[in-house]
């Protein structure tokens, strides 16, 4: 992003679970006079003694500033909040940075909904854990109108310095957020699936997490090649086709079933792999299972 024009000052958060008391925190650390509020009392005052200023309500929080970032569990805490304390009056002008982890029909409902009610919305994911805010492992993927963007930017770049610009079509930070926790998702499970087998043949958990290291290594590189040939549709060179990794796949389950662990993971890799071959992928790269993924089950 471009430098920000102005130094902001005053911010409002409203919802200060983990997250959102840790963007209350980073913002008062970066100087900012900073009103909170939340569901639960005990929150707003652990802010308070850290330089927050303490609302009674939500609609006190809007009243205090023209800049309100919401953080809460999901949208429907949100809608609750909004109808309990008729909320809506106070969008008038107010730029409201949600935070929220939403889904995408909440998501675009809610953008009618502020847009309706004369607010200015910039809508976001928070990918990154709330001990990154603030430093230059923090990370935020927004979406909103060009000038609410604008207006916003300081207050995002103060918890991310390189957030992320995905344009004007508000359901974009929800996509993009969920296809990255299929990535990490997936590869955080598999490991844990992995320690249950190797545990479950008498491998000690060390050995296995010394080497569960050095063949992840690999990981980094090998995702950007599988993305690369995904968008450049080059899946016919490879070095280990879908049939290969298919039967590697086929192995773990044999043996996963030998050891009796739960075959409920092996299960659904083997139901990948089947659709690949029949649709022909056999020989092709791993990317080529994208073909799998694009289509729905027949
Ligand atoms: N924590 C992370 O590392 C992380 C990372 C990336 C993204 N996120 C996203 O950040 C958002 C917040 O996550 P979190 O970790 O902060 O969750 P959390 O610690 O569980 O906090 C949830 C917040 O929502 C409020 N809330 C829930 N239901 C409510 C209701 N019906 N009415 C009013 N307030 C309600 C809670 O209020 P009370 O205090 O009163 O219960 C609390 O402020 C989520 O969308 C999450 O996906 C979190």
């Amino acid at each position: 992003m471009n430098d920000s024009p102005a130094s902001p000052s005053a911010v409002s958060v409203i919802g200060l679970g983990a997250m959102g008391s840790g963007i209350a925190r980073t913002y008062i650390d970066a100087g900012c006079r900073v009103s909170v509020w939340n569901r639960s009392r005990g929150k707003i005052d652990a802010l308070v003694s850290d330089g927050a200023i303490a609302c009674d309500s939500p609609a006190d929080a809007f009243k205090a500033n023209t800049h309100v970032v919401v953080c809460l569990t999901d949208y429907a805490a949100w809608d609750k909040i909004i109808e309990e304390h008729e909320l809506r009056d106070h969008f008038a002008d107010t730029c409201i940075i949600q935070l929220t982890t939403g889904m995408i029909d909440a998501v675009r409902e809610h953008a009618v909904l502020i847009e309706k009610h004369g607010g200015r919305l910039a809508d976001g994911a928070v990918m990154c854990y709330p001990r990154d805010l603030g430093t230059d492992s923090g990370s935020l993927l927004m979406a909103g109108a060009p000038d609410v963007l604008e207006a916003c930017d300081p207050f995002l770049r103060m918890l991310a310095p390189n957030w992320t610009n995905l344009g004007d079509d508000i359901s974009k930070p929800t996509i993009l957020s969920r296809a990255l926790m299929v990535d990490i998702g997936m590869a955080l499970i598999g490991v844990v699936n992995g320690a249950a087998i190797a545990r479950a043949g008498d491998i000690p958990l060390d050995v296995f997490m010394q080497h569960a290291t050095n063949v992840g290594s690999i990981l980094e590189t090998e995702k950007v090649r599988l993305i690369e040939a995904v968008r450049d549709g080059n899946t016919q060179e490879t070095q280990a086709s879908i049939t290969s990794w298919g039967e590697g796949q086929k192995a773990v389950r044999s043996i996963a079933q030998s050891l009796g662990t739960n075959l409920v993971l092996q299960d659904a890799v083997k139901t990948v792999f089947e659709e690949g071959e029949r649709l022909g992928l056999g020989d092709r790269d791993l990317s080529a299972l994208v073909e799998v993924f694009s289509s729905r089950q027949s």
